[in-house]
């Protein structure tokens, strides 16, 4: 079943995230799961077997654009079905809120996936820039 995820899925939703090798960042903050959750843009979604989290996909709302930023499948459920309903439900989601773009940084390896799902590449490269992070300038009163 899929449903949308809250607060209480996020130490299910990190476990999956950490069992797939090279998913998990540990740069990400601490908070990183509450925060991308508890964005009003964002639309996350989970796949649930029972008690168990076995699917999640993470989507946000930008005003421009929509960014798929997380889409995992425990790898004993891989080849299921399960990535392909979260992904066209998040789009419908996405969709429905007047989004007319998603885009999405993926693995290569998942390439064929999302290509599968009518997603191709748009005529721009992806860059990056790993920023200090961690740093948080104190507020100043004047
Ligand atoms: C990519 C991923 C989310 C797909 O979820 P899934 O539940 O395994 O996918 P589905 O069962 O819905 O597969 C749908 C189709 O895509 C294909 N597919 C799935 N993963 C694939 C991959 N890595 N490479 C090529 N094809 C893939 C399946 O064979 C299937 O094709 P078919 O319908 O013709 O048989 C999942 O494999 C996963 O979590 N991978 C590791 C993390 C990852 O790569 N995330 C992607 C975002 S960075």
């Amino acid at each position: 079943m899929i449903r949308g995820a809250t607060i209480a899925d996020v130490n299910a939703i990190r476990a999956l995230l950490k069992s797939v090798a090279g998913l998990w960042d540990d740069s990400w903050r601490d908070d990183v799961l509450e925060r991308a959750l508890t964005s009003t843009e964002t639309v996350a979604l989970v796949h649930v077997d029972g008690e168990s989290v076995d699917g999640f996909i993470c989507a946000h709302d930008v005003g421009f654009r929509a960014y798929v930023s997380e889409l995992v499948v425990s790898p004993s459920v891989q080849g299921g079905g399960i990535g392909s309903g979260l992904l066209s439900e998040v789009e419908r989601r996405l969709s429905r809120r007047g989004c007319s773009i998603a885009i999405a940084d993926v693995w290569r390896d998942a390439e064929p996936f999302y290509r599968s799902h009518g997603w191709t590449p748009p005529p721009v490269c992806l860059l990056r820039k790993r920023l200090a992070g961690g740093s948080i300038e104190p507020t100043t009163v004047e």
